[in-house]
C-alpha cells in the first residue's frame, strides 16, 4: 500500500485530527530514532550502519542481514540481569549494532560475535578492534558456537532447520553452565519446547505497556528461554 493511500484509509478511520497526531509523532520518533543511531553507529563502529544485506548465505540456510532496532534493545535485555561473569554471546552478528548497545551498557563482560558471511564479520571485527573484550568470529554459528556463553542473543539468524542444530549443539557444549537466550520476535520457538528449557514470553504491549507506533510497531514479541539443569525435569 502506498503512503498515501496509508494517509486516506487512517484518515477515513480515526479523522483529520488523529491522523495529523499520529503523523507528527511518528515523524518525531523517526527523528529521534535518526539521532541515536547515528550517535551509535559512529561512536561504536565509526562508521553508519544503516541498511539491509540481502545474505549470500541462504543455502546455508541463512536469513538477511538486518538489524534489531536500537529503540528495542531496553526492552529486550530488560528482564535478565547481566553478571560480570556472564559471557554474551550475538549468534548472527552481523554489522554488530547488539554489541554496540552491549557497550554503550558499559558491560565489561567478554562479548563474542558470531557471523557467517567473511566480509561482513571483517568489517564488524575491524570497527570494534579497539574493545579489547570483543571477538567476532567468522563462520556458522553452529560449528563456532563458544562453549564458554551464558547469554545468547538470537533474532532469527537461520532457517528453522538451522534452529534445531543450534538447540542440540547449545545445549550440549555448554553442559553444566546456566545458558540464557533471548529470543526477539521468536518465529521457531517450538523447537525449544521440550524438557530441557523453561520458557518466559513477553509481549510488549501486554507485558512492558509499550503502544504499537512508530518503530516499534514491528515485532513486539520476546521470550527469555532458560537451560534447565540436566538433573531438573
Ligand atoms: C537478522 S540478522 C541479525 C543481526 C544482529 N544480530 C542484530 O540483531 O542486529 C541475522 C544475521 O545472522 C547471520 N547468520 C545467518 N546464518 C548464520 C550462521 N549459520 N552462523 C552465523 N551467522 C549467521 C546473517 O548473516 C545476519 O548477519
Amino acid at each position: 500500500m502506498s503512503l498515501l493511500s496509508r494517509i486516506n484509509s487512517r484518515v477515513r478511520e480515526e479523522g483529520y485530527a488523529k491522523t495529523l497526531q499520529y503523523g507528527v509523532l511518528v515523524g518525531a520518533d523517526s527523528f529521534t530514532a535518526y539521532l541515536r543511531d547515528t550517535y551509535l553507529d559512529l561512536k561504536y563502529s565509526d562508521r553508519l550502519l544503516r541498511g539491509n544485506n540481502v545474505s549470500s548465505f541462504k543455502h546455508l540456510g541463512a536469513n538477511d542481514v538486518f538489524h534489531t532496532d536500537y529503540s528495542v534493545m531496553p526492552l529486550l535485555f530488560r528482564n535478565l540481569p547481566v553478571s560480570p561473569d556472564d559471557v554474551l554471546v550475538d549468534v548472527g552478528c552481523g554489522k554488530g549494532r547488539v554489541i554496540n548497545y552491549w557497550l554503550s551498557q558499559k558491560y565489561k563482560n567478554q562479548i563474542i560475535g558470531l557471523e557467517i558471511d567473511p566480509d561482513i564479520a571483517a568489517n564488524t571485527a575491524r570497527q570494534l578492534a579497539n574493545h579489547a573484550n570483543v571477538k567476532v568470529i567468522p563462520g556458522d554459528a553452529i560449528e563456532t558456537l563458544p562453549s564458554e556463553g551464558t547469554i545468547f542473543y538470537f533474532y532469527n539468524p537461520f532457517n528453522e532447520e538451522k534452529v534445531v542444530k543450534f538447540e542440540q549443539k547449545v545445549r550440549e557444549l555448554t553442559r553444566g553452565n546456566q545458558v540464557n537466550i533471548i529470543y526477539y520476535n521468536p518465529k521457531s520457538l517450538h523447537v525449544f519446547e521440550n524438557s530441557k528449557w523453561s520458557i518466559q514470553r513477553f509481549d510488549f504491549e501486554r507485558d512492558f505497556g509499550v503502544k504499537r507506533w512508530g518503530r516499534l510497531n514491528k515485532y513486539h514479541e520476546l521470550a527469555i528461554l532458560t537451560k534447565k539443569h540436566p538433573c531438573i525435569k
